[in-house]
Formats: C-alpha cells, sequence, structure tokens
C-alpha cells in the first residue's frame, strides 16, 4: 500500500537521466492519478529538474514537465524516503561498458544498479515491484531478484523488465506514441500479476494491442536486439558509402532504391560519419560479450563488426580530409559544424564529432566548435586536446579564417546559413566535408567551396 493515499499508484524512478526523466514525466502527464516522483544522488540534477532550465535539451519536454511537476510529479534527492513510500519503482541508472577488469570494454558496469538494488532493500517496509528500465545485460532481473529478495525483513520484491525505446531528439513524441511497449516478466502467478501492473500504467494511453508481454529474458534481450539491428544498418549503408565514393554509384540512389522495397524499408539508412548515442555501441558490445560468454564466436564477431565499420568510418572520414587538403592540417583552422550525436540534442555520448576533433587535434589543426545545444558537454569532452580547440556559439563566427568546414550534426540551421558570405570570410581554397549529407552540394560547389559529401563524387574545383 502507498502511503498518499489521494492517488492511485505511488511510483517512483531511481536516476534522473535522459531516460528517467523524460519517461517519467509522459507518465505523470498521462496518468494524473498516479503520484510519480524521479530521483538521482545528483543534487544538481535534481535542482535542475526543479526550474525551468531543464537539465537535458528535448523538443517538447519542458511543457509535459511543467504540466504535471508539483501536482503529480516530483523531484526530489531523498531516495530513501522515495523507496520507502513506493509501490513501483523504476530503474534508470546509467549502466556504462565497464572500463575495468573482466570484460572490461564490452560488459555493463553493474555497479550502480546493484548499489540501487541494495538502497531498495535498504528502506523497503513492504512489498514491491521493480521495473528494470536501464539496460542491462540478460539474465540481470533475475540476478537483480536475488539480491532483493536475500533480504531478512519478509518483503517480496517482484523484477520486470520494461526496456526504453525513445530516441533522443524525438523523446515526447516516442513515448506518446509508441511503436511499442514492451514488459517482460516470470511467469510465475506473482510475476504475471506485476507485469499486469505495469500493462495499466502504459493502458493509461497506448492501445492495448501495442503493449507486449514475454518473459523476462526476452524483453531484456530484445532491447540490444533491437539497438544492434538498427545499428547494423547504418554500418551496412555506411560500408557502400565508401565503395559509392570510389565508383559511380550515389550512396542517396542506392538507399532510395532499396528503400523502396518494403521488406527493407526506407528509414536508418542515411550514410554518416557514423553512429553515436550513449546506447548503440555499449548494447552492441554488451551482446558480443554475451555472446562470447555462451562460447558463440561467430555470433560474437558478426555483430562486433558492426562497430568495427562505425570505427572505421569515422577514421575514413579524417584520412579523406587530410589527403584532400594537401597531406597537412596542421596550423589550420576547421571549424565542426555541430558536436551532438544527432540533431535536437545536446547530448555528446560517443558523438563522432569527439573522435574526429581528437584526430584533427593530433595533426594539430585547430578546432573550432559551433552547435546550439551541446557546448558545454563539448567542453568537457574534449579536455584532453582542449589547448588545440576553440568554441565560437555562432557559426559564422567559427567559420571565419578557417580553410574548412566539417558538418558533424543534422541541425536543420545549418541548411539554411547564408554560405557565400561564410565563404567570403575563409581561407582560399575552402573546403566542405558532409558528414551528415545535408547542404546544397552543387550550390555550394558553384559559391567556389570543394565539397566532399559521403558516398558520392566529391565537387571540387582542382
Ligand atoms: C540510463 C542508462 O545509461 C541506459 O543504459 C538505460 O537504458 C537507461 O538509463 P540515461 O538516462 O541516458 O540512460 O543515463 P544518465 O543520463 O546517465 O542518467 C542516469 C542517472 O542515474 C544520473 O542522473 C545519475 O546521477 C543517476 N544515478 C546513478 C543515481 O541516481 N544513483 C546511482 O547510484 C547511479
Ligand atoms: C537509439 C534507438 O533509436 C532508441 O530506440 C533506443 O531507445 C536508444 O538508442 P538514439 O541513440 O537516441 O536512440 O538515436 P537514434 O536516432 O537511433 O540515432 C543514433 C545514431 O545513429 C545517431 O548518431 C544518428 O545520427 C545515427 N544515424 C541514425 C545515422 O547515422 N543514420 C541513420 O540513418 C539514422
Amino acid at each position: 500500500m502507498g502511503f498518499d493515499s489521494k492517488f492511485a499508484k505511488n511510483i517512483i524512478c531511481i536516476g534522473a537521466g535522459y531516460v528517467g526523466g523524460p519517461t517519467m514525466a509522459a507518465i505523470a502527464a498521462k496518468c494524473p492519478q498516479y503520484k510519480v516522483t524521479v530521483v538521482d544522488i545528483n543534487a544538481a540534477r535534481i535542482a535542475a529538474w526543479n526550474s525551468d532550465h531543464l537539465p537535458i535539451y528535448e523538443p517538447g519536454l519542458l511543457d509535459v514537465v511543467k504540466q504535471a511537476r508539483g501536482r503529480n510529479l516530483f523531484f526530489s534527492t531523498d531516495v530513501a524516503k522515495a523507496i520507502k513510500e513506493a509501490e513501483i519503482i523504476f530503474v534508470s541508472v546509467n549502466t556504462p561498458t565497464k572500463t575495468f577488469g573482466e570484460g572490461a570494454g564490452k560488459a555493463a558496469d553493474l555497479q550502480y544498479w546493484e548499489k540501487t538494488a541494495r538502497d531498495i532493500v535498504k528502506a523497503s517496509e513492504f512489498d514491491k515491484i521493480i521495473v528494470e528500465k536501464s539496460t542491462l545485460p540478460v539474465r540481470t532481473a533475475k540476478a537483480m531478484e536475488r539480491i532483493l529478495n536475500a533480504n531478512d525483513k519478509g518483503i517480496h520484491f517482484e523484477v520486470v523488465s520494461n526496456p526504453e525505446f525513445l530516441a533522443e531528439g524525438t523523446a515526447m513524441a516516442d513515448l506518446e506514441k509508441p511503436d511499442r511497449v514492451l514488459i517482460g516478466s516470470q511467469l510465475t502467478e506473482a510475476g504475471l500479476k506485476a507485469c499486469e501492473s505495469i500493462v495499466e500504467i502504459y493502458a493509461n494511453w497506448v492501445p492495448r494491442d501495442r503493449i507486449l508481454t514475454t518473459n523476462v529474458w526476452s524483453a531484456e534481450l530484445s532491447k540490444l536486439v533491437a539497438n544492434a539491428f538498427l545499428a547494423q544498418r547504418i554500418s551496412s549503408i555506411n560500408s557502400i558509402s565508401a565503395l559509392c565514393e570510389r565508383t559511380e554509384a550515389n550512396v542517396y540512389e542506392v538507399a532510395r532504391a532499396i528503400g523502396k522495397d518494403s521488406r527493407i524499408g526506407s528509414r536508418f539508412l542515411n550514410a554518416s560519419i557514423g553512429f553515436g548515442g550513449s546506447c548503440f555501441k555499449k548494447d552492441i558490445l554488451n551482446l558480443v560479450y554475451i555472446a562470447e560468454s555462451y562460447g558463440l564466436h561467430e555470433v560474437a564477431r558478426y555483430w562486433e563488426s558492426v562497430v568495427l565499420m562505425n570505427e572505421y568510418q569515422k577514421r575514413r572520414f579524417v584520412q579523406t580530409m587530410i589527403r584532400v587538403m594537401f597531406n597537412t592540417i596542421a596550423g589550420k583552422r576547421i571549424a565542426l559544424f555541430g558536436f551532438a550525436f544527432k540533431a535536437d540534442t545536446g547530448d555528446t555520448r560517443e558523438s563522432p564529432a569527439i573522435d574526429v576533433t581528437k584526430q584533427l587535434a593530433e595533426e594539430r589543426a585547430i578546432v573550432v566548435i559551433t552547435d546550439p545545444q551541446a557546448m558545454e558537454n563539448a567542453r568537457k569532452d574534449l579536455e584532453s586536446c582542449i589547448s588545440q580547440v576553440e568554441f565560437a556559439s555562432d557559426p559564422y563566427a567559427a567559420a571565419r579564417g578557417a580553410h574548412a568546414i566539417t558538418v558533424m550534426t543534422e541541425w536543420a540551421e545549418y541548411k539554411s546559413l547564408d554560405y557565400r558570405r561564410i565563404y567570403e570570410e575563409m581561407e582560399k581554397p575552402a573546403f566542405i566535408f558532409d558528414g551528415r549529407n545535408i547542404l546544397d552540394h552543387e550550390a555550394l560547389h558553384k559559391i567556389g567551396f570543394n565539397v566532399f559529401p559521403l558516398g558520392t563524387a566529391a565537387w571540387k574545383h582542382f
């Protein structure tokens, strides 16, 4: 039983990040009958959630937060109190790739998850449902259930897996109209009851036929596999972009032609500098680690190649830059248009721009970074090469005096800049490397630029 009888359910979420914050805001907005509290150990983050300057940039998020905050949506650092009062606890703490010990570089680091499980045991006084929102290796729910239920208070914890499929930049729309909601549980009576209790939450706005229930391991694995399949499409088209650049084929034309095949479909076929984001690489490496741990080496190699192709694409891009800029970029200013891993977010986790900047800095270029939302994160990411880096919030200022512009993020505003003005203020010959294929290459070439798109012939003046 919850403490606050005014509300039909008392739900909390531990971890107020990119996943926990938007997901709970959506639940609270859709279900005013539930009390939703989001807790985090990071006091600055919680203070930001309680202000008009949310800790993450996500279109539409502030409106949804404002609609429910103070009514049935609360943000707090008092983790123990929230746990004590909750009937349902979503856990959305980070599960980064391990950087040490067994499985370093591949396996998930579960220390925050396990610590959270122990905090839950400590503060609890009655039975609870624990919902895995963090992406976790298959079978984690089982391990967590053991830790949770090894308590001497006679309290029962039922663990269900409810992976999140939202993509950053479109999180609010994804939460509003998800392709599917997936809930995995034990197939015992208690497990199925817990599952139904989570189904009930989403059924407030998601049609029942979009709410899938499975066993807990299928749910855990499906999250990794969904991300692996999405990333695989990008690596596949990126591998073809390399081939197109050497032949007379054009990667857009190829993508359009294959995408019309309804069995393939047209989405996620944009050749790019490489995929970034907190999930794709981490989840694939996790899948690789799991396959290896079962002795399935061919399966592991197969999925690992998706990540290797992504690394190759970033390297290849920088190699092209150096080659065409007369084999030296030392001392040259290079403006990076965009630093976020995709448009409409300030998130820079695993952004290809990080690797590209570091490689350019190693070649002793001066890298000038501009991005409408990600400058603060960029500064933190680039500490190791900060002496080679400058920041300019205005893209015109970033490009002034530069030898080259490289488009790293597909922000819409980069399409409508006055490139004639930019060209006039740049060093000549002026280069544009379009790592997102968003600009009008022919028009830029007419202005005077040497343009290097991905996966199609370059537009050169020499
Ligand atoms: C996280 C995981 O990275 C991802 O695997 C999972 O799918 C969803 O949750 P995200 O929300 O993007 O994704 O992570 P992040 O923005 O880092 O947020 C995690 C939050 O948990 C942080 O605010 C952190 O302070 C908090 N946290 C972490 C706790 O409150 N307690 C802890 O013990 C550890
Ligand atoms: C992804 C999944 O889409 C989401 O379902 C899951 O919950 C979390 O991981 P996210 O990382 O936020 O979401 O963004 P996504 O739109 O998938 O893009 C990931 C990366 O792939 C970005 O760097 C993006 O620019 C890149 N990308 C995407 C391409 O390079 N080409 C494409 O065609 C699509």
